[in-house]
């Protein structure tokens, strides 16, 4: 197991020298922008913890599937972005925006051919585990996203199913991440079970910790636009657990009425603010980061996936 500081410096080294397809421009400079920019690259980063668990020294049989995990989080960003009709993603433009909803949707396209053609460096011991694996997880992150989509125009939508849709669109991917470092680390299956259900649980929590920005955020960190779930009618965390708590429900439903985004934004945020539903949501968050740990409390004997964790969620304490 090596530290933090390692990981970090691994992953930054891996994306500071990653080669991609050079022509035509207008297909790979989109794909080059935001690998540029850089996210908070929490799926390799987790991917190359599990398997530092396992074994010493990162190979390329352990490098690739780690960027291909977040050339395909990436992807899949650029397609939400269309969908959301978000203009910013980490702090800059997103590429429907700067290029256009075309070359939006086909670089997403080419990313998520490139990162199979990373996931399938993994060792050939595994490769036909972790390949069926990660295209498992891919097509589940699509049907959690039609379901997001879904949600936008329902009236009621229960937290149940809002769980289903958070633990297909977001937290598969983060267990796979986890999943796929164990198992080309060499991890047992029952160990690499606990590390899938600790990603799973943990990007629970990562979700609903976004949601939460999604209102409460600081811009300039938090690098998204705030206040764009309401704009959009998602059913977030939020919502649904003011939904659930509000006496007068009428007026959760005017406030989602009204046109004017300010003001809408304005008047559903004084809602949450007198529920305290941000309350709320850092007790589920602390919960679902409470269970994800419960399912590696022999294999953490470190304690690094409890500081990850904490590292994923921490921004909302
Ligand atoms: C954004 O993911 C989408 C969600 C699952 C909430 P991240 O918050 O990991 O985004 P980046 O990669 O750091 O930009
Ligand atoms: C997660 O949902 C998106 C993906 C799984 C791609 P969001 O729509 O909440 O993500 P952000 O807030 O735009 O990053
Ligand atoms: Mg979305
Ligand atoms: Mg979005
Ligand atoms: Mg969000």
């Amino acid at each position: 197991m090596i530290s933090s500081q390692l990981i970090d410096k691994a992953v930054k080294d891996l994306f500071d020298s990653i080669k991609f397809t050079e022509q035509p421009a207008g297909l790979y400079d989109p794909l080059r922008y935001m690998i540029a920019i850089g996210g908070k690259r929490i799926r390799p980063k987790l991917c190359l913890m599990t398997y530092s668990m396992f074994k010493e020294g990162f190979p390329q049989s352990i490098l690739g599937p780690a960027a291909g995990l977040e050339v395909f989080h990436t992807f899949t960003l650029i397609h939400d972005d269309i969908m959301d009709r978000s203009p910013l993603r980490r702090g800059q433009q997103t590429v429907w925006k700067k290029w256009s909803p075309d070359t939006a949707i086909l670089s997403g396209d080419v990313m998520c051919i490139d990162s199979y053609k990373r996931i399938a460096q993994a060792p050939r011991e595994v490769l036909s585990e972790v390949l069926d694996l990660f295209s498992v997880t891919a097509a589940q992150v699509c049907d959690g996203q039609q379901m997001d989509m879904d949600f936008e125009t329902r009236e009621r939508v229960p937290m149940a199913e809002y769980m289903e849709m958070i633990g297909l669109k977001t937290a598969v991917l983060l267990a796979c991440s986890a999943k796929i470092g164990a198992l080309i680390g060499g991890a047992s299956s029952f160990e690499a079970q606990a590390l899938y259900d600790y990603g799973y649980d943990l990007g629970l929590a990562f979700q609903i910790a976004d949601d939460y920005l999604d209102v409460y955020a600081d811009p300039a960190v938090f690098g998204k636009p705030v206040g764009g779930d309401i704009r959009n009618n998602k059913k977030s965390w939020m919502l649904l657990r003011a939904f659930g708590k509000a006496a007068d429900r009428g007026a959760l439903e005017a406030a989602m009425r009204i046109g004017d985004p300010q003001a809408k934004y304005d008047a559903v945020r004084g809602i949450y603010d007198a529920l305290d539903v941000a309350g709320d949501a850092r007790a589920e968050i602390a919960r679902y980061t409470e269970k994800a740990l419960s399912h590696v409390k022999e294999l953490d004997r470190e304690g690094a996936l409890a500081r990850f964790a904490q590292s994923l969620v921490g921004r909302v304490k």
